[in-house]
C-alpha cells in the first residue's frame, strides 16, 4: 500500500476512534446530569406543593390549595396526581376532586408505573399532615427519552461536522506529508540520473524533518556533483599524467630507431637518454603516489619512528632540489637553530612530506623567488614546527579548504603552470602521513602573496642520561669575576 492511503488510513482512524471517545464520554455524561436534572424537577415540585399547602393550613385556605394543585398537574403532563392529607388522613386537597374530604388510599401503589413522593408538612416541629405527588413512571421515562434523543440528535451532528472537518484536516495532512517525499523520490532519481542541479522549489526552506532532509539532499547532490567533477579531472589528469610522458618516451625511442644508436652524436644520444629516464620517473612518482594514497587509505602503512634530526633532513632535500631551483632562477634556504630537539618520526616518510612541500613551493613560484624551510621547537607542547615557505602565487582562502583533499587542485593556479600539472595527490599523501604521526598540517596564504605550508610532529623523548646537562645558573658577580 502507497504511503498516502497508509497515512490518510492511520491519522483519520485514531481521529475517529478519538472524536468518538470524547463523544460517548461526554454524551454519558450529559445523560446522567438530565437523568438528576428531571429528578430534581420532580422534587421541586414536590417541594413547591409542601410550602403552598403549610401557608394554606395556615390561613386554613384549601380552596387555594385545590386550585395549585390543579395548576400543577396541567403543568406536570407526567404528574399522575397530586394530593395534600392532613395529620388525621383526610385527605384536603387532591387533583382528583371527587377524593377531597375522603379518607387516604391505604391501598400499596404499583411501584413499576408510579412513582411516589411525600414530604410531611411542618408547623415548627409539629407534623400537621403530608404532601404527596404520584408521576407516571412511563411518562417520566417518555420525557427523560425525549430529552436524551434531543441531546443525541445535537451530539451526532456536531460528532459528524468535526468527523468531516478532521477527515479533510487529515487528508490535507497526509497530502503534505506526501507530496514533498514524492518529490524527493523524483529529485533523487534525477540524482541518479547524473543530474546535480535539483529543482526543490520552497522545500528546502521548511523549518520541519522534510525541509531538513531536503537540504540534506540539496547538499549531497551539490557534493557528488563536486566528486563527479573531481572524478572527470582525475580521469583527465591521470590520462594526462599517463599519456604524455609515454608519448615522450615513444617519441624518444622512435628517434634512436629510426637514426640508430650509431647514426647519433654522443651529446644528441645522451640527451634523448636522459629525456626518457625523466620521463620514467615521472611515470612512477606517478603511479608511486596513487599506491601511497590508496595504501594510507586502507592504513596499510606502518611508521618505523626513531629520533630525527629535521633540520638535516630539511638540508638534504633542499639539496636535492638545488640543481631545478637554480634552472628556475629561485633562492633557497634552510633556518634551522644551532640546538633543536629531534622529531620521533620516520624518517623516509618526512622526507617524503618535505619533498612534495618543496616541489609544489617550486612549481607554484616563479623566478626571482624564494623557498625557505624553517624548523622550531615548541617545547610547552612537546612538538617540533617545520615550516616550508614561498614567495610565489599564494592560494585563496576558499581553496586552502580543499587543496589537502584528493584530486583536489587551484583550477587558476593549474593553468598556471607549466610542464606536468600533477594529480592533486600530493598534499592528500602529506597530510594522511603527518596525522599518522600525530601531527598537523596546514597552510597560511594569500593570492598573489606567496604560502606557508606548515605541520608539526612530537618531539623525541630524550632519556635523563643523554639529555646535555643543565647550564648551573651564574649571578652577575660570578660572570664579573671569572672574566
Ligand atoms: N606552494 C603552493 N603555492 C600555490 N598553490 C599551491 C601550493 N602548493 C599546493 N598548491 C595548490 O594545491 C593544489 C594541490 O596540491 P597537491 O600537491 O596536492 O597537488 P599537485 O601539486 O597539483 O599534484 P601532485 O602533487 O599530485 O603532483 C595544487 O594543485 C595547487 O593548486
Ligand atoms: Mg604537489
Amino acid at each position: 500500500m502507497k504511503l498516502f492511503p497508509k497515512l490518510a488510513l492511520l491519522v483519520s482512524g485514531l481521529l475517529l476512534a478519538a472524536i468518538l471517545y470524547v463523544s460517548i464520554s461526554y454524551y454519558r455524561g450529559e445523560a446522567r446530569e438530565i437523568q438528576d436534572q428531571t429528578q430534581q424537577e420532580e422534587r421541586q415540585a414536590l417541594q413547591n406543593l409542601t410550602h403552598i399547602a403549610g401557608e394554606s393550613f395556615i390561613t386554613d385556605d384549601d380552596l387555594l390549595l385545590v386550585q395549585y394543585i390543579r395548576l400543577l398537574v396541567q403543568q406536570n403532563p407526567e404528574m399522575a396526581s397530586a394530593s395534600v392529607v392532613d395529620i388525621k388522613g383526610q385527605i384536603r386537597a387532591h387533583s382528583d376532586i371527587r377524593r377531597i374530604g375522603k379518607k387516604e388510599d391505604d391501598a400499596v401503589p404499583n411501584a413499576a408505573s408510579v412513582l411516589i413522593l411525600s414530604e410531611s408538612i411542618k408547623f415548627g416541629r409539629h407534623m400537621v399532615g403530608t404532601a404527596c405527588v404520584e408521576f407516571s413512571q412511563k411518562k417520566l421515562n417518555e420525557k427523560l427519552q425525549l430529552r436524551l434523543a434531543k441531546m443525541r440528535r445535537r451530539f451526532l451532528s456536531v460528532t459528524l461536522i468535526g468527523l468531516l472537518m478532521s477527515l479533510a484536516a487529515c487528508f490535507a495532512i497526509a497530502l503534505s506529508w506526501t507530496r514533498p517525499i514524492k518529490r524527493l523520490a523524483k529529485v533523487a532519481e534525477q540524482v541518479g540520473q547524473g543530474k546535480w542541479s535539483l529543482d526543490l522549489g520552497t522545500m528546502d526552506r521548511r523549518g520541519d524533518e522534510v525541509g531538513f532532509l531536503a537540504q540534506s539532499f540539496q547538499s549531497m547532490a551539490v557534493r557528488l556533483g563536486e566528486l563527479d567533477r573531481m572524478k572527470e579531472d582525475f580521469v583527465s589528469s591521470v590520462t594526462h599524467e599517463l599519456q604524455s610522458p609515454l608519448s615522450a618516451i615513444e617519441s624518444f625511442l622512435n628517434l634512436i630507431d629510426s637514426k640508430g644508436e650509431s647514426g647519433m652524436r654522443p651529446d644528441e644520444l645522451k640527451d634523448c637518454h636522459k629525456r626518457i629516464r625523466v620521463n620514467t620517473q615521472r611515470l612512477a612518482r606517478f603511479v608511486s603516489d596513487l599506491l601511497d594514497v590508496s595504501a594510507l587509505e586502507r592504513g596499510k602503512v606502518q611508521l618505523n619512528c626513531k629520533p630525527l634530526d629535521v633540520g638535516a633532513l630539511a638540508q638534504e632535500v633542499l639539496s636535492l632540489f638545488e640543481f631545478k631551483l637554480q634552472e628556475k632562477g629561485l633562492s633557497s634556504h634552510a633556518e634551522v637553530p644551532a640546538s633543536m630537539s629531534k622529531a620521533q618520526a620516520d624518517i623516509d616518510k618526512i622526507r617524503q612530506v618535505l619533498i612534495n612541500l618543496v616541489s609544489n613551493a617550486m612549481k607554484y613560484t616563479t623566478a626571482p623567488g624564494h623557498i625557505e624551510i624553517s624548523v622550531e621547537d615548541l617545547p610547552a607542547k612537546k612538538k617540533l614546527r617545520v615550516c616550508v615557505t614561498d614567495t610565489g602565487i599564494g592560494i585563496d582562502a576558499m581553496d586552502q579548504l580543499k587543496i589537502f583533499s584528493k584530486f583536489e587542485q587551484v583550477q587558476s593556479a593549474k593553468l598556471k603552470v607549466k610542464g606536468a600539472k600533477g594529480t592533486g595527490l600530493g598534499l592528500a599523501i602529506c597530510r594522511e602521513l603527518i596525522e599518522l604521526h600525530g601531527g598537523e598540517i596546514g597552510v597560511t596564504s594569500r593570492w598573489g602573496h606567496g604560502s606557508t605550508f606548515y605541520f608539526t610532529l612530537p618531539a623525541a623523548e630524550v632519556p635523563p642520561a643523554l639529555a646535555p646537562p643543565r647550564q648551573k645558573e651564574r649571578f652577575p658577580w660570578e660572570t664579573q669575576l671569572s672574566t
